[in-house]
Protein backbone atom coordinates (compact mmCIF):
# COMPACT_ATOMS: atom_id res chain seq x y z
CA UNK A 1 0.00 0.00 0.00
CA UNK A 2 0.85 3.72 -0.83
CA UNK A 3 2.00 5.08 2.98
CA UNK A 4 2.94 8.24 1.53
CA UNK A 5 -1.19 8.60 0.41
CA UNK A 6 -3.60 8.79 2.67
CA UNK A 7 -5.13 5.77 2.44
CA UNK A 8 -9.07 5.98 2.41
CA UNK A 9 -8.46 8.76 0.14
CA UNK A 10 -6.50 7.31 -2.31
CA UNK A 11 -8.14 4.12 -2.01
CA UNK A 12 -11.71 5.73 -2.94
CA UNK A 13 -10.33 7.85 -5.79
CA UNK A 14 -8.16 5.09 -7.53
CA UNK A 15 -10.28 2.29 -9.54
CA UNK A 16 -8.29 -0.37 -9.17
CA UNK A 17 -9.25 -1.84 -12.13
CA UNK A 18 -7.55 1.10 -14.19
CA UNK A 19 -4.42 -0.12 -15.33
CA UNK A 20 -1.26 2.44 -14.88
CA UNK A 21 -0.92 4.49 -18.19
CA UNK A 22 3.03 5.75 -18.40
CA UNK A 23 4.00 7.68 -21.20
CA UNK A 24 7.43 7.88 -22.23
CA UNK A 25 8.62 11.05 -23.71
CA UNK A 26 11.51 13.40 -24.51
CA UNK A 27 12.36 16.41 -26.03
CA UNK A 28 15.60 15.27 -28.02
CA UNK A 29 15.13 12.51 -30.03
CA UNK A 30 17.57 9.23 -29.64
CA UNK A 31 17.96 9.66 -25.83
CA UNK A 32 17.12 5.90 -24.89
CA UNK A 33 13.34 5.98 -24.75
CA UNK A 34 12.55 2.83 -26.47
CA UNK A 35 15.36 1.32 -24.79
CA UNK A 36 13.85 2.05 -21.25
CA UNK A 37 10.27 1.05 -22.55
CA UNK A 38 11.06 -2.19 -23.63
CA UNK A 39 13.29 -3.14 -20.82
CA UNK A 40 10.65 -1.79 -18.18
CA UNK A 41 7.70 -3.66 -20.37
CA UNK A 42 9.48 -6.85 -19.06
CA UNK A 43 10.54 -6.14 -15.90
CA UNK A 44 7.15 -5.10 -14.85
CA UNK A 45 5.99 -8.57 -16.64
CA UNK A 46 8.59 -10.99 -14.79
CA UNK A 47 6.62 -9.43 -11.71
CA UNK A 48 3.46 -10.61 -12.55
CA UNK A 49 1.93 -7.66 -14.17
CA UNK A 50 0.12 -7.61 -17.08
CA UNK A 51 1.86 -5.34 -19.54
CA UNK A 52 0.48 -3.46 -23.12
CA UNK A 53 3.61 -1.67 -24.66
CA UNK A 54 1.90 0.96 -27.21
CA UNK A 55 4.38 1.99 -30.24
CA UNK A 56 3.41 5.27 -31.00
CA UNK A 57 6.57 6.21 -32.45
CA UNK A 58 7.82 5.79 -36.13
CA UNK A 59 11.11 6.38 -35.03
CA UNK A 60 13.94 4.23 -36.70
CA UNK A 61 14.75 2.00 -33.81
CA UNK A 62 10.63 1.09 -32.84
CA UNK A 63 9.54 -1.18 -30.09
CA UNK A 64 9.05 -4.07 -32.63
CA UNK A 65 12.78 -3.96 -34.38
CA UNK A 66 14.36 -3.33 -30.65
CA UNK A 67 12.09 -7.08 -30.24
CA UNK A 68 12.59 -8.94 -33.36
CA UNK A 69 8.39 -8.78 -33.34
CA UNK A 70 6.94 -9.30 -37.28
CA UNK A 71 4.06 -6.61 -37.25
CA UNK A 72 1.99 -6.07 -40.46
CA UNK A 73 -1.03 -3.49 -38.81
CA UNK A 74 -1.65 -0.37 -37.80
CA UNK A 75 -4.32 0.56 -35.20
CA UNK A 76 -6.00 2.73 -38.23
CA UNK A 77 -6.97 -0.75 -39.10
CA UNK A 78 -9.35 -0.70 -36.48
CA UNK A 79 -11.69 1.50 -38.90
CA UNK A 80 -11.91 -0.87 -41.08
CA UNK A 81 -14.84 -3.61 -40.38
CA UNK A 82 -13.59 -6.75 -39.12
CA UNK A 83 -10.85 -5.51 -37.98
CA UNK A 84 -10.04 -6.26 -33.92
CA UNK A 85 -7.50 -4.81 -31.29
CA UNK A 86 -6.92 -8.21 -30.18
CA UNK A 87 -5.86 -8.96 -34.61
CA UNK A 88 -2.96 -6.01 -33.91
CA UNK A 89 -2.01 -6.83 -30.54
CA UNK A 90 1.29 -9.27 -30.57
CA UNK A 91 2.24 -10.97 -27.54
CA UNK A 92 5.87 -11.40 -27.23
CA UNK A 93 8.34 -13.89 -26.23
CA UNK A 94 9.41 -11.49 -23.35
CA UNK A 95 5.72 -11.82 -21.60
CA UNK A 96 4.19 -8.59 -22.45
CA UNK A 97 1.88 -7.66 -25.38
CA UNK A 98 2.77 -4.73 -27.73
CA UNK A 99 0.84 -2.85 -29.75
CA UNK A 100 2.62 -1.40 -33.07
CA UNK A 101 0.99 1.70 -33.63
CA UNK A 102 2.04 1.74 -37.33
CA UNK A 103 1.52 5.13 -39.32
CA UNK A 104 -2.26 5.14 -37.95
CA UNK A 105 -1.27 5.86 -34.40
CA UNK A 106 1.31 8.24 -35.65
CA UNK A 107 -2.00 10.23 -37.50
CA UNK A 108 -4.42 9.68 -34.74
CA UNK A 109 -4.64 13.56 -34.28
CA UNK A 110 -5.12 13.78 -37.84
CA UNK A 111 -8.01 11.46 -37.86
CA UNK A 112 -11.93 13.00 -37.73
CA UNK A 113 -13.46 13.19 -34.27
CA UNK A 114 -15.59 9.81 -35.19
CA UNK A 115 -12.71 8.06 -36.08
CA UNK A 116 -10.88 9.05 -33.02
CA UNK A 117 -13.23 7.91 -30.80
CA UNK A 118 -13.55 4.87 -32.58
CA UNK A 119 -10.19 4.28 -31.84
CA UNK A 120 -9.66 5.28 -28.41
CA UNK A 121 -13.02 3.58 -27.08
CA UNK A 122 -11.53 -0.01 -28.70
CA UNK A 123 -7.74 0.97 -26.50
CA UNK A 124 -9.84 1.85 -23.74
CA UNK A 125 -12.03 -1.29 -23.61
CA UNK A 126 -8.87 -3.27 -24.28
CA UNK A 127 -6.55 -1.56 -21.66
CA UNK A 128 -8.66 -3.04 -18.97
CA UNK A 129 -7.48 -5.85 -19.30
CA UNK A 130 -4.04 -4.95 -18.27
CA UNK A 131 -2.10 -3.60 -15.34
CA UNK A 132 0.26 -1.57 -16.73
CA UNK A 133 0.18 0.18 -19.96
CA UNK A 134 3.42 1.81 -21.38
CA UNK A 135 3.41 4.24 -24.09
CA UNK A 136 6.08 4.64 -26.31
CA UNK A 137 6.16 8.43 -27.82
CA UNK A 138 7.48 9.77 -30.56
CA UNK A 139 10.53 12.30 -29.55
CA UNK A 140 9.42 15.96 -29.48
CA UNK A 141 6.18 18.00 -28.40
CA UNK A 142 4.19 17.09 -31.47
CA UNK A 143 0.08 16.77 -31.09
CA UNK A 144 0.71 13.17 -31.26
CA UNK A 145 2.99 13.28 -28.21
CA UNK A 146 1.14 15.52 -26.09
CA UNK A 147 -2.14 13.06 -26.96
CA UNK A 148 -0.26 10.51 -25.20
CA UNK A 149 0.97 12.55 -22.35
CA UNK A 150 -2.25 14.03 -21.71
CA UNK A 151 -4.20 10.49 -22.02
CA UNK A 152 -1.30 8.83 -18.99
CA UNK A 153 -1.33 8.98 -15.52
CA UNK A 154 2.30 10.08 -15.35
CA UNK A 155 4.56 11.21 -18.04
CA UNK A 156 8.32 9.10 -17.96
CA UNK A 157 10.33 11.70 -19.33
CA UNK A 158 13.92 10.47 -20.62
CA UNK A 159 16.70 12.82 -21.25
CA UNK A 160 20.97 12.71 -21.31
CA UNK A 161 23.08 15.50 -19.55
CA UNK A 162 23.68 17.09 -23.31
CA UNK A 163 22.64 20.73 -22.67
CA UNK A 164 19.90 19.99 -26.10
CA UNK A 165 18.89 16.91 -24.67
CA UNK A 166 18.10 18.96 -21.24
CA UNK A 167 16.52 21.98 -23.01
CA UNK A 168 14.34 20.22 -25.16
CA UNK A 169 13.41 17.74 -22.01
CA UNK A 170 12.50 21.50 -20.43
CA UNK A 171 10.40 22.74 -23.36
CA UNK A 172 8.84 19.43 -23.40
CA UNK A 173 7.46 19.82 -19.65
CA UNK A 174 6.62 23.24 -19.79
CA UNK A 175 4.31 22.56 -22.79
CA UNK A 176 2.81 19.67 -21.86
CA UNK A 177 1.79 21.26 -18.13
CA UNK A 178 1.04 24.83 -19.48
CA UNK A 179 -0.49 23.35 -22.82
CA UNK A 180 -2.04 19.79 -21.30
CA UNK A 181 -1.89 20.39 -17.65
CA UNK A 182 0.05 17.50 -17.05
CA UNK A 183 1.84 18.37 -13.75
CA UNK A 184 3.82 15.08 -12.54
CA UNK A 185 6.66 14.03 -13.88
CA UNK A 186 8.94 11.12 -13.49
CA UNK A 187 12.64 11.56 -14.75
CA UNK A 188 15.01 9.26 -15.93
CA UNK A 189 18.52 10.58 -17.14
CA UNK A 190 20.67 8.18 -19.24
CA UNK A 191 23.70 7.70 -20.57
CA UNK A 192 25.45 8.95 -17.25
CA UNK A 193 26.72 8.39 -13.91
CA UNK A 194 25.31 9.07 -10.57
CA UNK A 195 26.13 12.71 -10.10
CA UNK A 196 25.65 13.54 -13.75
CA UNK A 197 22.47 12.40 -13.20
CA UNK A 198 21.92 14.14 -10.12
CA UNK A 199 23.20 17.19 -11.50
CA UNK A 200 21.69 17.22 -14.75
CA UNK A 201 18.21 16.61 -12.95
CA UNK A 202 18.71 19.81 -10.51
CA UNK A 203 19.19 21.92 -13.59
CA UNK A 204 16.32 21.24 -14.86
CA UNK A 205 14.47 21.00 -11.50
CA UNK A 206 15.54 24.40 -10.20
CA UNK A 207 14.31 26.02 -14.04
CA UNK A 208 10.73 24.03 -14.00
CA UNK A 209 10.35 25.28 -10.11
CA UNK A 210 11.25 28.81 -10.77
CA UNK A 211 8.77 28.84 -14.16
CA UNK A 212 6.53 26.13 -14.02
CA UNK A 213 3.40 24.73 -11.69
CA UNK A 214 5.14 21.34 -11.49
CA UNK A 215 6.12 18.28 -9.98
CA UNK A 216 9.66 16.67 -11.08
CA UNK A 217 10.87 12.92 -9.36
CA UNK A 218 13.71 11.92 -10.31
CA UNK A 219 13.91 8.34 -10.67
CA UNK A 220 17.38 7.64 -11.10
CA UNK A 221 19.91 7.35 -14.40
CA UNK A 222 20.75 4.56 -16.59
CA UNK A 223 24.63 4.67 -17.31
CA UNK A 224 26.60 4.68 -20.55
CA UNK A 225 27.11 1.18 -21.90
CA UNK A 226 28.30 -0.60 -24.36
CA UNK A 227 25.82 -3.52 -23.85
CA UNK A 228 22.96 -1.22 -24.48
CA UNK A 229 24.42 -0.51 -28.20
CA UNK A 230 24.81 -4.94 -28.17
CA UNK A 231 21.25 -5.63 -27.17
CA UNK A 232 19.49 -3.76 -29.36
CA UNK A 233 21.73 -4.61 -32.42
CA UNK A 234 21.01 -8.29 -31.31
CA UNK A 235 17.43 -7.46 -30.87
CA UNK A 236 17.55 -9.05 -27.31
CA UNK A 237 16.50 -7.46 -24.12
CA UNK A 238 19.41 -6.62 -22.20
CA UNK A 239 17.54 -6.64 -18.55
CA UNK A 240 17.60 -10.09 -16.51
CA UNK A 241 20.99 -11.52 -18.35
CA UNK A 242 22.84 -11.50 -15.13
CA UNK A 243 25.03 -8.53 -15.72
CA UNK A 244 25.78 -5.41 -13.28
CA UNK A 245 24.02 -3.44 -16.01
CA UNK A 246 21.23 -5.33 -15.16
CA UNK A 247 20.90 -4.96 -11.83
CA UNK A 248 20.84 -1.30 -12.34
CA UNK A 249 18.16 -1.52 -14.42
CA UNK A 250 16.04 -3.77 -12.29
CA UNK A 251 16.61 -1.72 -9.16
CA UNK A 252 15.48 1.52 -11.41
CA UNK A 253 12.52 -0.10 -12.81
CA UNK A 254 11.37 -1.34 -8.94
CA UNK A 255 11.94 2.32 -7.90
CA UNK A 256 10.03 3.34 -10.60
CA UNK A 257 7.19 0.79 -10.04
CA UNK A 258 6.93 1.43 -6.39
CA UNK A 259 6.14 5.31 -6.77
CA UNK A 260 2.33 5.65 -5.29
CA UNK A 261 0.04 6.03 -8.01
CA UNK A 262 -1.49 9.40 -8.91
CA UNK A 263 -5.22 9.41 -8.24
CA UNK A 264 -5.75 12.44 -9.75
CA UNK A 265 -5.19 10.67 -12.59
CA UNK A 266 -5.51 7.82 -12.61
CA UNK A 267 -8.66 6.92 -14.62
CA UNK A 268 -6.71 4.51 -17.48
CA UNK A 269 -7.40 5.02 -20.83
CA UNK A 270 -10.49 6.56 -20.81
CA UNK A 271 -8.48 9.70 -20.51
CA UNK A 272 -7.68 8.91 -24.55
CA UNK A 273 -11.42 9.88 -24.78
CA UNK A 274 -12.11 12.19 -22.29
CA UNK A 275 -9.11 14.62 -21.78
CA UNK A 276 -7.63 14.36 -25.45
CA UNK A 277 -10.47 15.39 -27.56
CA UNK A 278 -11.13 18.07 -25.01
CA UNK A 279 -8.01 19.80 -24.93
CA UNK A 280 -7.14 21.93 -27.71
CA UNK A 281 -3.32 23.09 -28.70
CA UNK A 282 -2.48 26.97 -29.05
CA UNK A 283 0.47 28.02 -30.93
CA UNK A 284 2.27 29.50 -28.08
CA UNK A 285 5.46 29.42 -29.49
CA UNK A 286 7.47 30.74 -26.14
CA UNK A 287 10.95 30.66 -25.99
CA UNK A 288 12.42 28.43 -23.29
CA UNK A 289 15.03 30.25 -20.62
CA UNK A 290 17.42 28.18 -22.34
CA UNK A 291 20.32 30.52 -20.41
CA UNK A 292 18.99 29.61 -17.45
CA UNK A 293 18.86 26.01 -17.98
CA UNK A 294 22.67 26.06 -19.32
CA UNK A 295 23.52 28.34 -16.41
CA UNK A 296 25.00 28.15 -12.83
CA UNK A 297 22.01 26.38 -11.44
CA UNK A 298 23.01 24.18 -8.52
N1 LIG B 1 22.52 3.73 -21.67
C1 LIG B 1 22.98 3.70 -22.92
N2 LIG B 1 24.28 3.41 -23.17
C2 LIG B 1 24.75 3.39 -24.43
N3 LIG B 1 24.02 3.63 -25.53
C3 LIG B 1 22.70 3.92 -25.34
C4 LIG B 1 22.12 3.97 -24.05
N4 LIG B 1 20.81 4.27 -24.19
C5 LIG B 1 20.60 4.41 -25.51
N5 LIG B 1 21.71 4.21 -26.21
C6 LIG B 1 21.89 4.31 -27.66
O1 LIG B 1 21.01 5.28 -28.15
C7 LIG B 1 20.28 4.75 -29.24
C8 LIG B 1 18.89 5.33 -29.23
O2 LIG B 1 18.13 4.68 -28.23
P1 LIG B 1 16.55 4.59 -28.36
O3 LIG B 1 16.17 4.10 -29.71
O4 LIG B 1 16.04 3.86 -27.17
O5 LIG B 1 16.21 6.13 -28.25
P2 LIG B 1 14.80 6.83 -28.50
O6 LIG B 1 14.74 7.95 -27.54
O7 LIG B 1 13.72 5.83 -28.44
O8 LIG B 1 14.99 7.36 -29.97
P3 LIG B 1 13.86 8.01 -30.93
O9 LIG B 1 13.66 9.42 -30.46
O10 LIG B 1 14.45 7.92 -32.30
O11 LIG B 1 12.63 7.17 -30.76
C9 LIG B 1 20.32 3.25 -29.08
O12 LIG B 1 20.31 2.61 -30.33
C10 LIG B 1 21.59 2.99 -28.36
O13 LIG B 1 22.62 2.76 -29.29
MG1 LIG C 1 12.20 5.36 -29.86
Amino acid sequence: MNSSLSATAAESAIDTHSPRVISISSGKGGVGKTFVSVNLAAHAAAQGQKVLLIDADLGLANVDVMLGLHTTGSIRDLLTDGCNLEDLIVPCPQGFDVLPGGSGLYELTNLNVREQQTILDTLREAGRNYDLILIDTAAGIGDNVLYFASASETALVVLTPDPTSLTDAYALIKVMSQQRDVRRFMVIVNQTDEIDGHITFKRLLSVSDRYLDVYLDYVGYVPQHMDVRKSIQRQKLLIHNGSDLSRHLEKLFDTLIARPRDNSRSAGLQFFWERSLAASLDDDDEVVDNVALQGNQQ
